[in-house]
């Protein structure tokens, strides 16, 4: 096992959501006095990479923090990776820095619907997709995936169908898909488009969970010519690198017309400067060799621990997605328990998921483990498991 992984970080007194003790105390029925295991939100629990803490720092060592502009240099250092690391070619002026994928999807919505209109996502999704969509006052149609052979599909035909019934012109969807971790495959992706420019639908594709593709079968939308006049994508350093509190992503957006009319939604709701630690960071992210280096090294232990989880709980009478990206794994537990009876004993254990229902859409007795944490960290989780099932 890789050293550098092998400790969680000390971050009991960070004010982050994922570790800060008062924070879990005040949101949780879990008792202060052993270890608690956050298995819930999706962030690494291993250090950002030593390259982009000592940019950070750099940084803050101009001990001055005032509004800040957007740089060449930032959205080059995009430009590289998209052509390094998706083989795809994109001009600076197709990039923008934006303050977190959660809020571009309300941009995005505010931006091509109006108030009554219905929108598209496939389901079971994490639950901001749909969150965006109800608080602006829009109507959710849902697309259920089917599971079958421990991965989603999607039917076709009832998508295209529930467009046109529902005058569908915007389509969020996710790839790699959460909850699963599914790269959506050429045919999937081929069809999707079709569908889209048949019926005229945009098609907003979320990426974030892309760079962290351990099956080397991800595919961004990007590579399809035939879909830029409608298609923005979003993606972000936050997943792979643990930087979700910079709260900086970035959309790319062939189409011209298209940017204009989201840049004219961000200034509508007058969200300018990027954070002022967010520039540096992505730099160091997207253009360090070390790392690169680290980011191939983090993808192999997410391979390695989720193989690991997978063996360990073999006997167990638990359905687990095939996941292809991230570290997410994506579990149906089939025994009698319920849910709410599951959730209590995780509870009572110190340990905390996200459970089916933190997603939208999600049938009952399915629950989001993080793999993204020492493997120690993974052997506690499984005794747990065993313990509140097999007892
Ligand atoms: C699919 C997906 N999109 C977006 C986000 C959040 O992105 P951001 O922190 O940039 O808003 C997450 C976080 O878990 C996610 O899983």
């Amino acid at each position: 096992m890789d050293k550098k992984f092998e400790t969680a970080v000390n971050r009991e007194n960070s004010l982050e959501r994922k570790s800060d003790k008062k924070y879990l105390s005040n949101n949780y029925p879990v008792s202060l006095d052993k270890k608690i295991i956050n298995s819930s939100i999706a962030d690494l629990n291993f250090e950002t990479p030593y390259e982009i803490c000592e940019a950070i720092k750099k940084r803050a060592n101009i001990r001055s923090f005032s509004y800040t502009y957007i740089s060449d240099d930032s959205l080059s250092a995009i430009q590289s990776w998209y052509k390094n690391e998706h083989k795809s070619d994109i001009n600076l002026t197709e990039i923008k820095l934006v303050h977190g994928t959660v809020n571009a999807m309300y941009q995005i919505v505010q931006s091509f619907t109006n108030v009554g209109d219905s929108i598209l996502i496939q389901t079971p999704i994490y639950e901001p997709f749909a969150r965006c969509i109800l608080h602006n006052d829009r109507k959710i149609v849902e697309n259920k995936l089917i599971f079958e052979n421990n991965t989603y599909k999607i039917d076709f035909k009832k998508l295209e169908a529930s467009i046109k019934e529902n005058n569908i012109k915007l389509f969020l969807f996710c790839n790699p898909h959460n909850p699963g971790g599914k790269n959506w495959n050429n045919e999937d992706l081929k069809e999707i488009i079709d569908i889209c420019l048949r019926n005229n639908v945009i098609l907003f594709s979320d990426e974030v969970h892309s760079d962290l593709d351990y099956s080397n079968n991800f595919t961004t939308l990007l590579k399809y010519k035939e879909i830029h006049k409608l298609l923005i994508i979003a993606n972000s350093p936050n997943k792979p690198f643990n930087l979700g509190g910079l709260k900086g992503s970035y959309l790319v957006i062939k189409n011209p017309n298209l940017k204009k009319i989201i840049d004219q939604n961000y200034e509508k709701n007058s969200l300018t400067s990027p954070n002022v630690f967010l520039q540096p960071a992505i730099i160091e992210a997207y253009t360090n060799p070390n790392v690169k280096k680290w980011l191939d090294d983090l993808k192999d232990i997410m391979k390695s621990n989720f193989e690991f989880f997978k063996s360990e709980t073999s006997e167990m009478k638990f359905e687990i997605f095939e996941s292809e990206s991230s570290y997410l794994p994506w579990i149906k537990f089939n025994y009698e328990i319920t849910d709410e009876e599951f959730k209590q004993a995780c509870f009572k254990e110190n340990l905390i998921f996200n459970f089916y229902d933190n997603f939208y859409g999600a049938e009952r007795k399915w629950f989001r483990l993080n793999t993204g944490c020492p493997r120690e960290e993974i052997e506690l989780t499984i005794k747990i498991l065993k313990n509140i099932f097999e007892k």
